[in-house]
C-alpha cells in the first residue's frame, strides 16, 4: 500500500526520493509526490499514474533541497487523483506531511476545523490530521509538543513524514501501526516504509515502534515517545545485500522469485533440520507449555490464508491437536471463544496487513499465546507475537505472493513435525522419514522449473478464455484455490479455485469446451487419486479442457487430459510445494501471453495495512 520516504542529509534528496519511491512500487500505488524544505518555504509536486508522470513533472519544474519526503498513495479515502495525493499541506503551507495508514475519526477532528474556516483541497483523512496539526501549533506551542498533542487526538494507525517550514533542516516522522524505520549512512539519515527503499543509502536502521516519534537532523535523531519524552535509539545493523532486490536478470521481479524457491526452500531445510532433528530457534515454546496446548487456530489473508489450510491439514495429520483456520478479516469480527490453552497462529508475508494483526491482538487480549509465521523481520507482526518461525525467503518484490508462500508450507511441515515430536505424537522413524521426504522438495521444484517452456505452451494455448477452473483434493485442495488467485491477479482472467468433490454441487454447469479446468492429480498413495480421476471423467464427459499436473511416469491421465505437466514424485502431503510452482508459472505465462503488468498488477497492494 501506501509507501513513505524521506531523507535529511548533506546533499540533493530528489534523486533519493525517487529511487526510494521507485523501490516502493511494488506495494502497489496510483499516484505519488515529493516535497522538500527550500529556504523560503516548503514546496510540493505530485502526479497521478506511475512514478515515470512525477519524474516528468520535475523535469520540468525541477527542485532540490536536502531535506525532503515522497509518498506512493494507494488510493482509500477520495479517488486517485493529484488534488488527493500526497504530500498534503495545512492551509497556510507551513506543514507538509505524507501517511501510510488511515485517521478514523478524521470526521470528528474536520468538524472543529470547518467551524474555523479551514477549507480543505483533498478529500483525504491525512489533511485533516496536517490541519489539526498545524491547529495545534497555532498558540505558539512548540513543534513536537504539538506533534505529540496532535496524534494523541487521532484515531486509527499512521506511519508519518512531516516536514515544518520553520525548521527547514529536519525531518519528523511517527509511527503507530503502519510500518516506518528511520536509517543513517554516510550521507544523512532518512525514514522509509521498508529497508530495500533506502538500502543503498544506510548502513544501520530503527524499527521504530508504534508510539513514538522520530526528529531528524543531518547528523541527528532523536526519539520521542507520544507525550514528547525521549527514547533511547536501537540501532540494528542492516544485514540485507543489495542483490537481493533487483532482478537478476530475470524480466519480472516474479519470475526471478519463482525461481528463486529452489533455494529458499533448500535455506529453511539448512537453517531449521539438523541431522534428523527440526529446531526452530526463534519458536520459544518449550514440551510443557505445548502439551497445554488444547486448539489452534490459524488466521491469515490471501494467499497466506491457503498456507494456514495446508497448515491445518499437516498438523492435524502430524499431531493430536485440533486445528481451525479462518481469514483474519472474518476472525476478528466472530466471537470464537479463545482461551488460554488456544494457540493462535497467524501467518503473514509482511507482518503488516491489518485484519491479521487486529486477529492476534483480539486473540491476545483473550490471553492466547501468538505463533507468527512471517518473512519481514522486525514487522508489527513480529513483535505482537511470543512464538515466532521465520520464513526467511528474502524481500519478495513481486505483487503476487510465491516463494513466500511456499516458505510458509515449508514453514508449516517443519513446525507439524516439531510439534508433533514434542507432544510425542510421532514415532522417531515416522519423523526421520518425513524430513528425509522434505529434502527432496528442492529437486523436485526444481525440476518443475526447467519445464518453464511446456508450461508456457500450455498457458498459451489457454489464456484467451474469460474464465478457468482449478480442482484439488485434500492437501491439495488449497493450491487449487491459491492457482486460480495466482491467475486472476496477475493475468486478470476470472479463476475460480474448487474442492474437485464439490464439483458436482455447482461449477460442473460452467464447463463446456471452452474452459480450461486445471486438475491437480499428484496423488502417489492413491488415496485420493481415483476420486480425483472419476472428477476428470466429469470434466471430459462435458468437453472441458482439461490440463492436469500429474506425477511422472502415471499414466492413468493418458486420453483423459488434453495437456499434462509432469512433476517428479513426492508424497502427497509435501506435494503442494511441488504442484503450486507449475501452477505459478501457469499463471506467469498467461499473463506474460495477456500482455499484463505482471510485477504491479491492477489495483493490488503488497502490503495491504488498511482494513
Ligand atoms: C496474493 C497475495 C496476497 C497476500 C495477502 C496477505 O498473491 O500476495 O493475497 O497473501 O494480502 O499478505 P501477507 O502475507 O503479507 O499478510
Amino acid at each position: 500500500m501506501c509507501g513513505i520516504v524521506g531523507m535529511c542529509g548533506n546533499s540533493d534528496a530528489v534523486p533519493v526520493l525517487i529511487s526510494g519511491l521507485k523501490r516502493l512500487e511494488y506495494r502497489g500505488y496510483d499516484s505519488a509526490g515529493i516535497a522538500v524544505s527550500l529556504p523560503d518555504g516548503l514546496e510540493s509536486r505530485r502526479s497521478v499514474g506511475r512514478l515515470s508522470n512525477l519524474e516528468k513533472r520535475l523535469s520540468t519544474k525541477p527542485l532540490a533541497a536536502a531535506v525532503g519526503i515522497g509518498h506512493t498513495r494507494w488510493a482509500t479515502h477520495g479517488e486517485a487523483s493529484e488534488r488527493n495525493s500526497h504530500p498534503h499541506f495545512d492551509q497556510e503551507n507551513r506543514i507538509a506531511l505524507v501517511h501510510n495508514g488511515i485517521i478514523e475519526n478524521y470526521q470528528e477532528l474536520k468538524a472543529p476545523l470547518l467551524e474555523q474556516g479551514i477549507t480543505f483541497q483533498s478529500e483525504t483523512d491525512t489533511e485533516v490530521l496536517v490541519q489539526h496539526l498545524a491547529a495545534c501549533t497555532q498558540d505558539g506551542t512548540e513543534f513536537l509538543s504539538a506533534l505529540c498533542a496532535a496524534l494523541q487526538d487521532a484515531r486509527g494507525a499512521y506511519a508519518l513524514g512531516i516536514l515544518n517550514q520553520a525548521e527547514p533542516g529536519r525531518l519528523y516522522a511517527a509511527r503507530l501501526g503502519s510500518p516506518l524505520i528511520v536509517g543513517r549512512g554516510p550521507d544523512g539519515v532518512y525514514i522509509a516504509s521498508d529497508v530495500p527503499a533506502i538500502l543503498p543509502q544506510v548502513d544501520e536502521v530503527i524499527y521504530l515502534e508504534d508510539g513514538q516519534i522520530a526528529r531528524l537532523s543531518e547528523n541527528e535523531v532523536e526519539l520521542f515517545d507520544l507525550q514528547g519524552n525521549p527514547v533511547s535509539p536501537e540501532w540494528k545493523q542492516v544485514e540485507l545485500e543489495e542483490n537481493a532486490v533487483d532482478s537478476a536478470g530475470f524480466e519480472t521481479f516474479m519470475l526471478k522469485e519463482i525461481h528463486e524457491q529452489t533455494r529458499v526452500l533448500q535455506g529453511l531445510l539448512d537453517r531449521y533440520v539438523s541431522g534428523e532433528q527440526v529446531l526452530l530457534p526463534d519458536l520459544n515454546l518449550n514440551d510443557e507449555a505445548l502439551r497445554s496446548i488444547d486448539r489452534m487456530m490459524i488466521v491469515s489473508c490471501g494467499t497466506a490464508f491457503y498456507a494456514g489450510m495446508y497448515g491445518r491439514l499437516l498438523i492435524e495429520k502430524f499431531t493430536d491437536l485440533p486445528v481451525e483456520t479462518d481469514l483474519a478479516s472474518e476472525f476478528r469480527y466472530r466471537d470464537p471463544k479463545l482461551s488460554a490453552n488456544t494457540l493462535v497462529l497467524a501467518v503473514s508475508q509482511s507482518g503488516e496487513t491489518a485484519d491479521t494483526l487486529a486477529s492476534i491482538k483480539m486473540a491476545k487480549e483473550q490471553g492466547c499465546p501468538i505463533l507468527s509465521i512471517c518473512n519481514v523481520e522486525g514487522s508489527s507482526l513480529v513483535r505482537e507475537s511470543q512464538h515466532l518461525l521465520y520464513t526467511h525467503a528474502g524481500p519478495e518484490i513481486g505483487v503476487a505472493s510465491t516463494k513466500a508462500f511456499t516458505a510458509q508450507l515449508m514453514a508449516f511441515a517443519l513446525l507439524a513435525l516439531h510439534i508433533a515430536k514434542l507432544r510425542g505424537d510421532m514415532p522417531a522413524d515416522r519423523s526421520h522419514r518425513m524430513i528425509c521426504e522434505l529434502r527432496g522438495i528442492p529437486l523436485c521444484i526444481h525440476r518443475v522449473l526447467e519445464q518453464r517452456e511446456h508450461i508456457q505452451s500450455i498457458a498459451e494455448k489457454h489464456h484467451d478464455g474469460p474464465s478457468s477452473l482449478y480442482l484439488g483434493r485434500r492437501f491439495n485442495y488449497p493450491i487449487a484455490l491459491e492457482g486460480a488467485l495466482k491467475n486472476k491477479e496477475i493475468s486478470y482472467q476470472h479463476a475460480e479455485g474448487y474442492a474437485a468433490g464439490e464439483m458436482k454441487h455447482g461449477p460442473i454447469a460452467l464447463i463446456n469446451e471452452a474452459l480450461p479446468v486445471i486438475c491437480i492429480c499428484t496423488d502417489t498413495e492413491d488415496e485420493v487419486a481415483e476420486k480425483m480421476i472419476s472428477n476428470l471423467r466429469e470434466v471430459q464427459a462435458r468437453n472441458g479442457r482439461i490440463i492436469a499436473i500429474a506425477t511422472e511416469g502415471d499414466t492413468r491421465l493418458d486420453g483423459l487430459a488434453g495437456d499434462i505437466i509432469f512433476v517428479p514424485r513426492s508424497l502427497e502431503r509435501f506435494s503442494p510445494m511441488v504442484n503450486v510452482v507449475a501452477l505459478q508459472l501457469l499463471a506467469y505465462y498467461a499473463a506474460h501471453a495477456r500482455g499484463t503488468d505482471i510485477d504491479k498488477p491492477r489495483n493490488l497492494a503488497k502490503s495491504v495495512t488498511v482494513e
